[in-house]
Order: structure tokens, then C-alpha cells, then sequence
């Protein structure tokens, strides 16, 4: 299972290696999360996007207005052929082949993600809040501080996660131009909507101000300058006119990926994600710590399926991948362990939970190391150590050995199930 131990630095040892050529042509979707900007953009695909499922159609190899067989969207003409698709011809940007097709697989590692993903499945309502809801109302439940910590949190990760599934969709998804990716993509997706439905439920349940919680990315300097650290990635790509295909394009598009999975997902959760773990050690919102639980693991599959992701890229264009942008990306990293420190001193001015901000200042510097090390960087900070060795417990658990055992279900659906 996945800790910070234990997560494979590389994945990539199953996908064949292959250089990109630059500036590969790439046909181009044009989806806009701004429809006035995308209205106004000319649009190289002028034929309607084709009907899926019954009817195929000879194209005259003169005709279309984009290439056929030239990839990239999955929307492209459909072409009667005896040519079929090989793995070697799969990428994860720039691909030339037609990407609806999900086998053969390349990237072994993509598709078993998805498969673990759907077995981790999990609703927010499947979990009992009632012990939550009583101390929260009792007056002697909470000190000002755990409860402080609580409410910046969701504040926090509701916008968060709102972000992470607007860039995945809005941004990161049409670039992938790989079957098997996008398939975890989509699960991921849905992942990020359980996420912010979890935050909704925890709001909902003790009857927090929805204006205050929602409204805190605006409100609270440390949260706010995380969320626009993060904006600079999605803005670039957002721009309608962007494609990959260049090795500018291509650079940045991999610096959003990093940006979201390694800083976000990878950095910025995770002091909340102690802090609220810590209150299920202690046996304190044990609902809401255990929604938290369920998320970390989650985040964690991301983490991984975009190192791998990233690593990939890497590997298919060894040539983005200069001294100057390993360097550009250490920096960023540094960065966001600055932010996030931040924000654990905004969130907990004082100690509290057999926390302190200076534990914190140890634990970001040793996962901004792990996470360099995991796409290829060097680590930034000698020796630092892990104050909370429990957190990779906290990861591997299995849905079965739930710590706090206030949830009993466990799902067991298609192909895991006997017809003995
Ligand atoms: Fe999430
Ligand atoms: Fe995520």
C-alpha cells in the first residue's frame, strides 16, 4: 500500500522509452472554460464532432480539415482503416493515434490505478458525525484553538479541491492524450467531487456558516496564497490558444502537473492533513477526522498516478527536462514549503494536540524532500526527519482495518466478486 516510504520513485519502467519529437502538430479541441474567449478563437475543427457509437464514415483522404489520425482530442474524424493502433504509438501528450481506444495498454500503471481507485470507493454519508455534532455543540467540547483548526481546514480544503477538479477538467484533461490515463482522469475526478461533498457534509453536520467556511480562501491571507500560487498553472493553461507541441507549451504544461500533483496534492494538504488526523488519535471528531482519512488516501493515489504521469512525460521528452527547469521546479517547491508553513502558523498560532508549528517546519521540509526525489530532483533539505511516523500508518490502512471503526461498509463489487 502507499506511504511516504514506500512510494515508488519511478513507475515508468514499464513504458517504453521514446523520444518526442518537439513541436509534434497536435489537432486542437479548443475547449474553453470561457466561452466569450473560446467564441472568439477560430476554430481549426469545422466539421460537427462525430457520433460516437453507430455510424462510421469514409473519409476521403482530401477532405477533413484536420488530419485524420492526427490525435490529440479523441473527437477527430473517423476513418475506415485496417491500420490498427499500436502501444508504441501510445503517448501521454502530443499523441498522434486515435485515443479512443483503451487497449492495447501502455501504461500498465495508469490503468491499475483506476482499479484501485474504484476499489477504494467511498461516500461521505457512510459516516457517522453523531460524536461530532455533540462535542462540537458542547460548550466544554472544543478549546477555541481545535476548533480554529477545524473550521481553517475545511475553509481550506473545500476551495482546494474545488481547484484541483476545475484544473483536471478545465485544464489538465485535454492535453493527456492517452486512453488509459484519461480513464483515471475521470476517476479522479470523481474523487475530487466526494472530496468536496465530504467538506459539505462536515459544514453541514455542525451547522458551521457555510458564508465563513467558503468564503476563507478569500478572507485568510495564508489560505489565500496558497490558492494563488496554484492559479498561476491553471491560468497559463486556461488560455484557449494554448496547446502542446512546443517545448515551451509542453514545459508548462508539465509545470501544472507538478504545481497540482506534487505541490498541491502532494504538499499543501498536508498539514491539514495531520492536524485533522490528530484529532482522531485523540478521540475527538472522530467523523470528521475519519472523512480526512478517506481523503488522504485518495490524495495519496493522485499523488502517485501524477508522479508517475510526470515521470513519463519525462522520459517520452528527455528534452524538457533541462537544468534550468529542474531548477525552476526546485524553486517552486520551495516555495510552496514556505506557504504551507504559513498557513500551519495561521492555523495554529499556538501549540495544541501534541502539535506545534516547529514540527511542521520539520515535516514539510521531509515530504518536500520525498517528493523531489520522487520526479528526479534532488533533495533541498539535509537530514530532515518525519515528527509524525504514524501519518504512513495512517495511509496504509485498508478500508477494513478502518482506525476509528466508525464506519462497518465495505464494498465488494463486478469483478471482485465470486459466482462460485
Ligand atoms: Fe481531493
Ligand atoms: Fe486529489
Amino acid at each position: 500500500m502507499l506511504s511516504f516510504d514506500d512510494v515508488p520513485v519511478s513507475n515508468t519502467a514499464s513504458t517504453s522509452a521514446s523520444t518526442l519529437e518537439s513541436g509534434g502538430e497536435t489537432a486542437t479541441l479548443n475547449f474553453a472554460p470561457n466561452p466569450v474567449a473560446a467564441a472568439s478563437v477560430a476554430q481549426p475543427v469545422t466539421t460537427p464532432v462525430p457520433q460516437m457509437v453507430s455510424s462510421v464514415s469514409v473519409v476521403p483522404a482530401a477532405s477533413p480539415a484536420v488530419a485524420v489520425g492526427a490525435g490529440a482530442t479523441g473527437f477527430e474524424q473517423i476513418e475506415i482503416t485496417d491500420k490498427r493502433i499500436t502501444v508504441d504509438e501510445k503517448r501521454i501528450i502530443n499523441c498522434r493515434a486515435d485515443l479512443n481506444q483503451l487497449v492495447p495498454f501502455k501504461y500498465e500503471w495508469a490503468w491499475q490505478k483506476y482499479l484501485d481507485g474504484c476499489a477504494n470507493h467511498w461516500m461521505p454519508q457512510e459516516i457517522s458525525m453523531s460524536r461530532d455534532i455533540a462535542l462540537w455543540k458542547d460548550p466544554n467540547g472544543l478549546s477555541a484553538d481545535e476548533r480554529t483548526i477545524i473550521k481553517r481546514n475545511l475553509g481550506f480544503f473545500s476551495t482546494a479541491d474545488s481547484l484541483v477538479a476545475n484544473n483536471l477538467v478545465l485544464a489538465i484533461y485535454r492535453h493527456i492524450t492517452n486512453p488509459e490515463c484519461r480513464q483515471y482522469l475521470l476517476r479522479q475526478a470523481f474523487e475530487e467531487a466526494v472530496h468536496t461533498h465530504a467538506y459539505q457534509y462536515v459544514v453541514e453536520s455542525l451547522a458551521l456558516d457555510e458564508g465563513e467556511i467558503f468564503n476563507m480562501y478569500r478572507e485568510i491571507p495564508s489560505i489565500y496564497a496558497k490558492d494563488v500560487f496554484q492559479l498561476q498553472f491553471t491560468q497559463e493553461l486556461a488560455d484557449p490558444n494554448f496547446k502542446t507541441g512546443t517545448v515551451e507549451t509542453d514545459r508548462r504544461f508539465l509545470r501544472n502537473l507538478i504545481g497540482y500533483y506534487v505541490i498541491m496534492e502532494g504538499l499543501f494538504f498536508y498539514v491539514g492533513f495531520v492536524q485533522m488526523l490528530s484529532f482522531g488519535r485523540q478521540n475527538k471528531m472522530t467523523g470528521a477526522s475519519e472523512q480526512f482519512q478517506y481523503i488522504m488516501r485518495d490524495e495519496s493515489m493522485h499523488l502517485n498516478f501524477g508522479v508517475d504521469m510526470i515521470n513519463s512525460i519525462k522520459l517520452e521528452s528527455p528534452h524538457l527536462w533541462t537544468p534550468e527547469f529542474q531548477q525552476e521546479i526546485i524553486d517552486l517547491v520551495k516555495e510552496g514549503v514556505e506557504l504551507e508553513y504559513a498557513y500551519a502558523v495561521d492555523t495554529m498560532p499556538r501549540g495544541v494536540l501534541g502539535l506545534n508549528a516547529q514540527m511542521f517546519s520539520e515535516y514539510l521540509r521531509y515530504v518536500a524532500n520525498r517528493r523531489l526525489k520522487q520526479i528526479g530532483l534532488p533533495e533541498q533539505y539535509v537530514g530532515a526527519k518525519n515528527p509524525f511516523p504514524w501519518m504512513s500508518e495512517m495511509i496504509d490502512l485498508k478500508k477494513e482495518k478502518n482506525f476509528f471503526e466508525t464506519r462497518v461498509i465495505d464494498y465488494q463489487t463486478g469483478g471482485a466478486l465470486s459466482w462460485d
